[in-house]
């Protein structure tokens, strides 16, 4: 199949409403990486600030300003109709329009969540460098999550089915990338319950 830029394919995959059911898809892997970032907020017990980087509709920039701790959650998407929606849904929080790994932000963040985003990257390894060393406060955690991975075997025929490129890691390459960034506490877990696939890591900044 054709390759397009996955920006392109998932602003039509907005129009055609795809982006509830990838919503219902990532709940329960989401709800644990939501989870991490709670019980962090509360061991600090101050107010922080959050980013959803490729934030889709905006469905977890809406739980994280839910949160009791959160003074600024703000969610990052190049493709129009997602931002479009997530604007629609919610004129509380911030959504921006930006196409990564381009984009820079004018502030630091406490966290940074990202869900299904970072391999749609030509070079992961870069963005995981930069989200450390221009998008982190000192302290702050990235808690990122991803399907497609070399040992999850399922996921290995989505860039020809999907006919969108993606960066095919295994999980010791994913963990020597965070290391090579400059994270530290480095953790992966594989998350979304019984079934679940999801390979989540978190990493902080020092
Ligand atoms: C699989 S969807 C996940 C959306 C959301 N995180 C969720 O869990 O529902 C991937 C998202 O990343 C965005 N994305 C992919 N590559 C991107 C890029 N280079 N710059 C900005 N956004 C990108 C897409 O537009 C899409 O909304």
């Amino acid at each position: 199949m054709e390759r397009r830029p996955a920006t392109d394919v998932f602003h039509d995959w907005a129009l055609r409403g795809k982006d509830e059911g990838m919503e219902r898809g990532h709940a329960l892997s989401v709800a644990e990486m939501i989870d991490f970032i709670s019980v962090k907020s509360e061991q600090r017990g101050t107010n922080f600030s959050a980013v959803d980087v490729g934030c889709g509709n905006g469905w977890v920039v809406r739980i994280l300003a839910d949160n009791q701790f959160c003074q600024q959650a703000i969610g990052i998407d190049g493709a129009a109709a997602m931002i479009n929606k997530a604007k629609s849904i919610d004129s509380e929080n911030q959504y921006i329009l930006a196409e990564l790994p381009s984009y820079t932000p004018n502030e630091k963040f406490d966290y940074i969540h990202s869900m299904e985003f970072l391999y749609y990257l030509a070079e992961p390894e870069k963005m995981l460098k930069v989200f450390h060393d221009d998008w982190l406060k000192d302290g702050g955690w990235a808690v990122i999550g991803i399907d497609h991975y070399m040992e999850n075997e399922d996921s290995l025929s989505w860039p020809e089915h999907v006919g969108v490129n993606m960066a095919t890691r295994t999980i010791n390459q994913w963990e020597n990338a965070w290391n090579d960034a400059g994270f530290d506490n480095v953790e992966h877990w594989i998350a979304g319950g019984e079934d679940g696939v999801t390979l989540v890591f978190v990493g902080q900044k020092s």
